[in-house]
């Protein structure tokens, strides 16, 4: 029998859309900084799986400890190095390079956990392939237990909890905030590689639920899909976006209308001290792994103005708030 309370989170937590109440499931996680220990009983004898298809330090480790924290045991498998190369097509004839089915391997994977926590990348080849989730969809049919996603290949939820977290914590009794809304900004930044869309896609998807006056920022070509960005003003003016801004967000991704394409070397859109003095004193988020000097500047990442290492505590809080009511929903 499930027990129903207000962060009731549905038997996935793959997006905001999973969330029935974001800003309980907030101040849960802002309790558990504080107590980390209070509900150590509630995972006893539970197992979480972390299966990661791609490479990880912070979700690792901070699901991880989130899981200890609650008690569970934890078990890790870095599928893309330790597995069998897994195979997702229904009906495929299996004499090729895959050896096992996603079908078998997540049912079996099933049987010795109580939680799995998945993380699979888009190969950003294919954006009708990367923007179904075939792989996270199927994994989710197949395994039977609740899964949390660690990053997919449009999303990164678990991420975008954390910078909720951090605006709440910094906003919460700030005089600033008394008559007005926080004013965040997602910025567009340089990179060498493609990197995906899902952490831009998932901050969008999370601000445009939060009470804030949200912009997004980009050079042209890098408009994210719009079903993520409703409610957010959408600028290409670097400048403008900036102006008396509260919280600036930083992140490269690759364009999504020409899918996985890098389109624009400008530097000039790295933000710099120089830029921050148009904002308003503004504090200055990354998810990590930053590269230093191409998508954000030293001085920045070294000043009071980051909030990257905040961030990634708060990874561990979101975490242990999502196993939390998931443990209290769905495993007892
Ligand atoms: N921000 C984030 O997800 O970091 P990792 O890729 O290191 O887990």
């Amino acid at each position: 029998m499930y027990h129903i309370n207000s962060l009731n989170i549905m038997k996935k937590f793959t997006s905001v859309s999973d969330v029935v109440d974001v800003n309980a499931l907030i101040h849960s996680a802002i309790s558990l900084k504080s107590n980390p220990f209070s509900d150590k009983k509630l995972g006893e004898n539970k197992t979480i799986g972390l299966i990661f298809l791609n490479p990880s330090l912070r979700t690792r480790l901070s699901t991880q400890k989130a899981a200890m924290n609650l008690g569970m045991n934890v078990m890790v498998m870095n599928m893309d190095k330790e597995g069998w190369a897994l195979e997702t097509q229904e009906g495929a004839i299996m004499n090729h390079t895959t050896v096992e089915h996603i079908k078998d391997a997540a049912a079996v994977m099933g049987q010795y956990c109580d939680i799995i926590g998945v993380r699979s990348f888009p190969k950003l080849i294919d954006k009708f392939e990367d923007y179904s989730e075939d792989f996270f969809n199927k994994f989710i049919t197949y395994c039977g237990v609740p899964v949390v996603s660690l990053e997919s290949a449009t999303l990164h939820p678990l991420q975008s909890l954390a910078d909720c977290i951090t605006i709440a914590e910094c906003t919460k009794n700030n005089p600033r905030f008394e008559n007005r809304k926080p004013k965040v900004v997602l910025t567009w930044a340089p990179h060498i590689k493609p990197l995906p869309q899902a952490v831009a896609n998932s901050f969008a998807e999370w601000m445009c639920k939060s009470d804030v006056d949200f912009y997004i920022t980009h050079p042209e070509g890098y408009e994210l899909d719009s079903k993520y960005t409703t409610n957010a003003k959408i600028v290409l003016n670097q400048d403008f976006a900036l102006e008396n801004a509260d919280f600036v967000y930083v992140k490269n991704w690759s364009s999504y209308q020409q899918y996985g394409k890098i389109l624009c070397t400008d530097n000039s859109w790295m933000l710099t001290n120089n830029k921050l003095k148009i904002t308003n004193d503004a504090k200055v988020m990354h998810c990590l792994p930053v590269r230093r000097n191409v998508e954000l500047s030293d001085e920045i990442l070294d000043s009071h103005h980051s909030l990257v290492t905040q961030q990634a505590n708060n990874r561990t809080w979101a975490a242990q708030a999502v196993l939390k009511s998931i443990l209290e929903n769905h495993c007892l």
